[in-house]
């Protein structure tokens, strides 16, 4: 596989790990899933974290993966533009999905013991908490799987194109989701 094969199979692999965080500012509401409790004077996660957000934004991932999964069969089926084969590939897509909605959370509550209020501004953190969940739940679910598409051959081309998109989409997606009034910052 040429790099720019890698490239474009990284990002396409990672689309239930990209989708969760934008589904969740349309989902949100509700009970957030702290229920408003604090520890050391400080929010556990914040309002910003709701259950609805969670399993909305989780869910919208994993079925938007099961499409992915769909097409990858459709037009390519094997190799490394597809999931591996089923059942795998359907944990692949829940862990990435899934994985990405934890690691929102846990950057909330790293947020909120540092101190910053809910919607305040992290660099890094608040663009790569979701990452760092998905990959980290991928590779306990299916360490195989990520090892195969994101290391190994030009893998790493795929981990490199994902890691650089992954703050411009974020930016992007905020914005819209900010002149649509679904959130209060545009970040
Ligand atoms: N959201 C939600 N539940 C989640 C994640 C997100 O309801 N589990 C919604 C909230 O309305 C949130 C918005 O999506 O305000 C944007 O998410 P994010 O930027 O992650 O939250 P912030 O409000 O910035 O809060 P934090 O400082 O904790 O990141
Ligand atoms: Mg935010």
């Amino acid at each position: 596989m040429s790099p720019l094969d890698a490239a474009l199979s990284g990002l396409w692999l990672m689309v239930p790990a990209l989708v969760p965080n934008s589904a969740a500012v349309l989902f949100g509401g509700g009970a957030p899933i702290d229920l408003g409790r604090s520890w050391r004077g400080k929010r556990i996660l914040g309002d910003g974290k709701t259950w609805c957000g969670f399993f909305g934004g989780a869910s919208a991932g994993a079925f938007l993966g099961l499409i992915a999964v769909g097409l990858s069969e459709m037009f390519c089926a094997q190799g490394a533009w597809g999931y591996g084969d089923f059942p795998s590939s359907m944990a692949v897509v829940v862990a990435l999905a899934f994985g990405s909605m934890l690691g929102d959370s846990v950057g909330s509550l790293l947020k909120r013991r540092l101190g910053v209020d809910r919607g305040g501004k992290v660099p890094v953190l608040d663009q790569y908490n979701f990452v760092v969940g998905a990959i980290a739940l991928v590779l306990l679910v299916d360490s195989r799987w990520f090892v195969e598409h994101y290391v190994e051959g030009n893998g790493l081309y795929g981990l490199i194109a994902f890691l650089v998109a992954v703050p411009l989409l974020h930016r992007g997606v905020n914005v819209i989701g900010y002149k649509l009034g679904k959130k209060d910052v545009p970040w």
